[in-house]
């Protein structure tokens, strides 16, 4: 029996050290046993093992398993050092096997995986620094209590993203500490350690601003967004109640400042608030396709696109990239844009229900069609989507995109090929799906299709010019 001892919970390094001369020398994972130690020289506690410095000759792994490895190692699950060190061991006779979705251990580390990217999701989103003074002057510190091993692989985000600031984060495991120029590390603290009082958090309360339209934005969903475990760290919440108060002058300078941000300062904090969106998309539950999905797909393009494109939901391909239209039906739709003369870097492209619905059949996964509850779960991004990227033009590809849209049942052949006005605003066109196109059969029929589909795009792209032309007379 082997005993393997890891300095730290959440060191990938010290654990692909000691498993990669194990699974050279072909050992078992039955006689290996995992376990995490205080004092890093207790690396092999057990019988000597082979060190990573001695070559494994031929041993490579795929990329995919590094990273499904990186982050399934960052879980809490006790059992995943020896979890990976199966699949690595499997991984020298059936090098594919990190594909298989269908296996039941690579199943079940994806699902380990999943969950830590969703908590270092929200630790980036939920996050909440208070302003204290120390004898150095203005220090930020934040309390987060996160469910994995998450802290030290999120230390970089915070450092890009506050890099001018001096904050600590503190958890119960571990504080890191930034003075502008260095990180440090120190032990875990209490809820007690960090200060009460007002957050100071000006970033966030305009990221709400910016994304609070009062005419749209429903109160009660923007809350039921924000797991309620966050609500009380939170200094936009704090925003509500003087929304539903009516304090208005505030809001409406507020508001004013976030539209002249939305129109005029497109690379600055339109930007920011799209990132703050998406990663609090990516920790999304409000209907249960997240949970056998792979991970939120949300919308891709420049905030400053004025084209919006709908489609459906993401398919096998879209769930495995994170991407929308990457796979088959975005060819299509890439051809079709082409063809069009829109270029796809320039317009925004997204979905009305962010997760992959699918059956499993054996190996397969089979797109199954969102119903009318989980679009309208998911609608609550595309208003945010909306409400950021304020395209000229949004195009729904076929019914789904269109009921999310318009909130109604529409009949594509009766509705295609016009300019519509949307009911919060904004004009949007009616087309086909672009699957729609790869299902027909009939080669003559699929040519005269596609001719119909860049028809369609070809009068969008002359409405958001004639919309430009306007603007700039
Ligand atoms: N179909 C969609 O509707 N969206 C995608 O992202 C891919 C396929």
């Amino acid at each position: 029996m082997r005993v393997v001892t890891l300095p730290a919970p959440d060191d990938f390094d010290a654990w692909r050290d000691a498993a990669r001369p194990l699974a050279a020398a072909d050992v078992p994972p039955e006689d290996v046993v995992w376990q995490v130690g205080d004092t890093p020289t207790d690396l092999f506690a057990g019988q000597a093992v082979a060190h990573e410095s001695a070559p494994s000759p031929g041993f490579t792994v795929p990329r995919p398993f590094i990273d499904l490895a990186r982050n399934a190692l960052l879980a809490t699950d006790p059992e995943r050092f020896a979890l990976l060190y199966m699949l690595l061991a499997r991984l020298r006779r059936e090098p594919k096997l990190v594909e298989d979705h269908a296996d039941p251990l690579v199943r079940r580390l994806e699902t380990l995986a999943k969950n830590v990217r969703r908590d270092i999701h929200k630790m980036r989103a939920f996050l909440r620094f208070r302003e204290v003074t120390d004898d150095a002057g203005v220090r930020y510190v934040a309390w987060f209590e996160p469910e994995h091993h998450i802290v030290r692989a999120n230390a970089a985000f915070f450092v890009n993203r506050f890099a001018s600031m001096r904050w600590s984060i503190l958890t119960p495991d571990v504080s890191l500490h930034w003075d502008g120029k260095a990180l440090s590390e120190g032990p875990g603290a209490t809820k007690a350690d960090s200060p009460e009082g007002d957050p100071i958090e000006a970033v966030w309360k305009t990221y709400y601003a910016s994304i609070f339209n009062p005419a749209r934005v429903k109160i009660g969903a923007m809350l039921k967004e924000m797991p309620r475990k966050y609500w009380k760290n939170m200094p936009e919440t704090a925003l509500v109640p003087q929304l539903i108060a009516g304090a208005q002058a505030r809001e409406a300078s507020m508001i004013a400042t976030a539209q002249t941000n939305q129109r005029g300062d497109v690379g600055g904090n339109s930007q920011l608030a799209w990132e703050a969106l998406r990663d609090e998309a990516a920790s999304c539950t409000r209907c249960p396709l997240y949970k056998p999905a792979t991970q939120t797909v949300f919308g891709e393009g420049p905030v400053s696109a004025r084209l919006m494109f709908v489609g459906e939901q993401p398919g096998d391909q879209e769930d495995l990239a994170g991407k929308p239209f990457v796979g088959p039906a975005g060819q299509v739709f890439n051809r079709a844009l082409a063809t069009a003369g829109i270029e796809r870097d320039t317009v925004y492209v997204t979905n009305a229900v962010k997760h992959f619905k699918f059956e499993q059949r054996g190996k397969r996964r089979i797109h199954a069609k969102p119903g009318a509850g989980e679009i309208d779960a998911c609608r609550w991004w595309i208003e945010q989507e909306q409400m950021l990227i304020r395209p000229a033009v949004s195009v729904a590809l076929g019914a789904t995109a269109a009921r999310s849209l318009f909130g109604r049942v529409v009949t594509i052949g009766k509705e295609r090929g016009r300019a519509q006005q949307l009911p919060g605003g904004g004009e949007a066109w009616i087309t086909v799906h672009p699957s729609y196109l790869l299902r027909i059969d009939d080669k003559a029929r699929a040519e005269d299709e596609f001719a119909q589909f860049v028809e369609d795009l070809k009068k969008v792209r002359a409405a958001v010019a004639a919309q430009d032309t306007v603007l700039a007379e």
